[in-house]
């Protein structure tokens, strides 16, 4: 039998201060889409601000419902924005912040919305970069989404190659 690794590179910041201007200002973006959060049920607000490679920027907060599996998460409500706002332009990369009571909590995008970054950065493709944490934590630069799914479910002939 034959033994693979797998290997994560990324990078920390020691805050968002730290990050260089580009990033700093998007990451800026995400914390203004935290504080539109609806987030009764939780109480766990989430902000996500995706920059197209155009320079346009949406922003993107987590919407819940008193039918809860019926809310989504502030990633995938900014990256179906820009889709369908913004069609056919790629998306050059994404912050997404939350306050989390302990600063050094982790915060970083659940499955489903790594599942909906690496689909743009297939239909475009190019990476994605990500940058993701606390509000008054560290924070993470990846800089292609796809390193945060291994071996992602992927067109196994079950669908045509996404196009348009
Ligand atoms: N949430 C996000 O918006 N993004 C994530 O990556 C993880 C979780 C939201 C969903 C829900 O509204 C709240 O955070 C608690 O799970």
């Amino acid at each position: 039998m034959e033994h693979k690794e797998i290997q994560l590179k990324y990078s920390l910041a020691d805050s968002y201060n730290e990050l260089p201007e580009s990033d700093r200002s998007l990451f800026e973006q995400a914390i203004e889409a935290m504080h539109t959060a609806h987030a009764p049920y939780s109480n766990f607000k989430v902000g996500a601000a995706v920059l197209l490679t155009n320079g346009t920027i949406v922003k993107g907060s987590n919407q819940e419902n008193i039918a809860y599996p019926s809310g989504l998460c502030a990633e995938r409500v900014a990256l179906f924005a820009a889709s369908a706002q913004h069609p056919g332009i790629p998306v050059h990369s994404i912050a997404v912040v939350a306050n989390p009571k302990n600063a050094n909590a982790t915060v970083s995008p659940c499955g489903s919305c790594r599942q909906v970054v690496i689909e743009y950065e297939r239909l475009h493709r190019r990476p994605i970069r990500m940058l993701t944490g606390p509000l008054n934590g560290k924070i993470m630069v990846i800089e292609n989404a796809n390193f945060l799914l291994p071996l992602a479910f992927f067109d196994a002939g079950l669908t045509k190659e996404a196009k348009d």
